[in-house]
């Protein structure tokens, strides 16, 4: 095998098949090549992971997560789910519609970042409403508020009755559990880069937690010579005084013990790239705006504003200052997001192609 270890990797499944899991994700999901991008750039040779097809209410990479997140949750008699984020969350907007789909009231807390541009029902939020969350908006608070709001509004519904499931950012002690899904996507993710024969060198991908995690977690564990890349849309991990690489191993390490591995990660193990966040979270970058409108037109794909046209704009850059060389192979994990595109109408500087 050449992208990990056979034997490593038979371990990695048989541990993963050992988790509760309800299905929920259209997967495989595609490994497409993308030779436009490739072209214009002039190499490295670039795929694409569609995790954005995952599917609940579009996709993305949390779909995969609540397959064993919300697995355990209904295992342990969860009839009901309370978390929170910003108002076009994509953690969120999944999570609604999984609930949906497994009989679950789903409460959602939503944090307005964007004023009165949040209040428009577009993009998540819409589809929020559509597959039956409750919502309520919240805003002019820290998010160590926001978690407790939601745990005081667990406490109430717990109080009808309800059997209650505690999600972000009502819960960010133990992400391990959200990584486990990653886990199974690399070996996934092996297994078609087998079929192709294709050597894969790097995976690039938007994250600060719990998918490069998973991924960083099997590949160490399956001694693959994959070099993982991430690149967060956040400035600084939720968990103040921590780097993102402490952060993302802690993670992972959690996923090893969840999953009775005996792989730890230490943060040297973790690349994780700050430099393309910009001016804050969910606030487009000119950069980003570039890598959406050049993928868009070199191969007819959609990045979305806040996470995965940030992590191209970085994988951009690097190729054309020749800090990836042409004959490499770059996965590209697409994490989805794309219904905040819509919300985002205004930002992405469109009338002047009109
Ligand atoms: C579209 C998209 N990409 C990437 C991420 C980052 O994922 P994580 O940092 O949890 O690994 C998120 C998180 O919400 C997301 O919605």
């Amino acid at each position: 095998m050449r992208n990990a270890n056979e034997q490593r990797l038979a371990e990695l499944r048989e541990a993963l098949q050992a988790r509760p899991r309800v299905s929920l994700a259209n997967l495989p999901t595609p490994l497409e090549r993308c030779p436009g991008l490739t072209r214009e750039l002039g190499g490295p040779d670039i795929w694409v992971k569609r995790d954005d097809l995952t599917g609940l209410a579009t996709g993305g990479n949390k779909t995969r997560m609540f397959e064993y997140v919300l697995g355990r949750a209904v295992e342990e008699g969860a009839d009901t789910v309370v978390a929170g984020a910003a108002v076009q969350s994509n953690y969120c907007r999944q999570l609604a519609a999984a609930c949906a789909k497994l009989g679950l009231e789903c409460h959602l807390l939503l944090h307005k970042i964007r004023g009165a541009e949040d209040e428009e029902i577009q993009g998540g939020l819409l589809l929020d409403l559509l597959v039956g969350a409750k919502v309520e908006m919240i805003e002019g608070i820290d998010w160590v508020e926001h978690g407790e709001r939601i745990r005081q509004r667990a406490k109430e519904l717990e109080a009808q009755g309800k059997r209650v499931h505690i999600g972000r950012v009502g819960d960010e002690t133990s992400l391990g559990k959200y990584a486990v899904a990653y886990a199974a996507a690399f070996v996934e993710l092996v297994e078609q880069a087998e079929e192709l024969e294709l050597t894969i060198d790097e995976i690039w991908m938007s994250s600060s937690d719990a998918t490069q995690a998973g991924l960083a977690l099997a590949a160490k564990h399956c001694e693959s010579p994959i070099r993982l890349v991430g690149l967060p849309a956040v400035p600084q991990p939720i968990s103040p005084g921590w780097t993102f690489a402490e952060c993302i191993a802690s993670h992972g390490n959690e996923c090893a013990e969840i999953l009775g591995l005996p792989t730890r990660l230490v943060p040297d193990d973790i690349t994780s790239i700050v430099d393309y966040v910009g001016p804050g979270y969910g606030v487009l970058t000119d950069a980003g705006r570039e890598a959406m409108r050049l993928v868009g037109r070199c191969d007819g794909l959609l990045l979305d504003p806040v996470y995965t046209s940030k992590a191209m704009a970085g994988l951009i850059d690097y190729a054309r200052r020749g800090l990836i060389a042409p004959d490499r192979t770059i996965v590209f994990l697409h994490t989805g997001g794309l219904p905040a595109l819509f919300a985002y109408a205004d930002s992405l500087g469109l009338e002047a192609l009109l």
